[in-house]
C-alpha cells in the first residue's frame, strides 16, 4: 500500500457528512465498504429513517465491517444495509428493485469505476450527488506512465469516468485536490 491510507480521512468524512446534511439525503449507496469506516461517517449524518446500502465483494473485510457495525448503537446500525457481493451485480439488483437514491459514494476497485458510474446513473435521482474517491488514481489520470499497481485498464476507465463527470451537459462537478482526488458532482438529468 505504498504509505497511502486506504480509508477516507476525517476531513473527507466531515465533508461528506456536510453534503448529506445540506442535500437532506435519506438514501445512500456506497460502493466499497472495506471495514465500514466511511459507512459509519455517512450513517451518522443520515436521519433516523435514512438508509445506507453498502456493497463489497471481499468476504474478509465484509466480516470485519459486520463486526464493526454490530458494536454501534441500534439506532445507527439500523440505517446500514450491508451487501456482500460484486457491485457490478448488486447495483443491477438494486436497479431491478427500483431503488432510487440521493447519493452514491464510490470508493472501490478502480477498474470498474466507469461501469459503476453507468449503473449509479440509473439509481441516482435527478440532482442527486455522485461522490467518488481516488479519482486521481495515484496520479495515473494525468501522468503518461503507470504508477505501481495501477493497470492500464484502471487508467482508461478512471479517465473515462472523470471525462463523464466533466461533461457539463450531464454533471455539475468538481475534482477536489485531496491526496487521492475526491470528485463531487450533481447529476443534472
Ligand atoms: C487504495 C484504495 C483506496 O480506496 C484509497 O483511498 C487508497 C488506496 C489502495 O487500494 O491502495
Ligand atoms: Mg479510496
Amino acid at each position: 500500500m505504498d504509505g497511502r491510507p486506504i480509508t477516507i480521512n476525517p476531513e473527507e468524512g466531515k465533508l461528506i457528512q456536510l453534503l448529506i446534511k445540506l442535500s437532506n439525503a435519506k438514501t445512500i449507496i456506497e460502493i466499497g465498504t472495506l471495514y465500514g469506516y466511511s459507512t459509519i461517517w455517512m450513517a451518522r449524518a443520515l436521519p433516523n429513517d435514512g438508509k445506507i446500502y453498502t456493497i463489497d465483494r471481499d468476504t474478509n473485510s465484509a466480516k470485519i465491517a459486520r463486526e464493526n457495525f454490530s458494536k454501534l448503537d441500534k439506532e445507527l446500525s439500523n440505517k446500514i444495509i450491508q451487501i456482500n457481493g460484486d457491485a457490478n451485480v448488486e447495483l443491477q439488483n438494486l436497479i431491478d428493485k427500483k431503488i432510487v437514491c440521493d447519493i452514491v459514494f464510490i470508493d472501490a476497485d478502480k477498474i470498474s469505476y466507469y461501469n459503476y458510474l453507468k449503473l449509479s446513473e440509473k439509481l441516482l435521482k435527478k440532482d442527486g450527488l455522485l461522490i467518488a474517491d481516488n479519482t486521481f488514481l495515484s496520479g495515473a489520470v494525468y501522468k503518461d506512465y503507470l504508477p505501481d499497481r495501477v493497470s492500464i485498464t484502471a487508467q482508461q476507465n478512471v479517465r473515462k469516468f472523470n471525462g463523464e463527470l466533466a461533461d457539463e451537459s450531464k454533471y455539475c462537478g468538481i475534482m477536489l485536490n485531496t491526496e487521492e482526488g475526491l470528485s463531487i458532482a450533481v447529476k443534472k438529468f
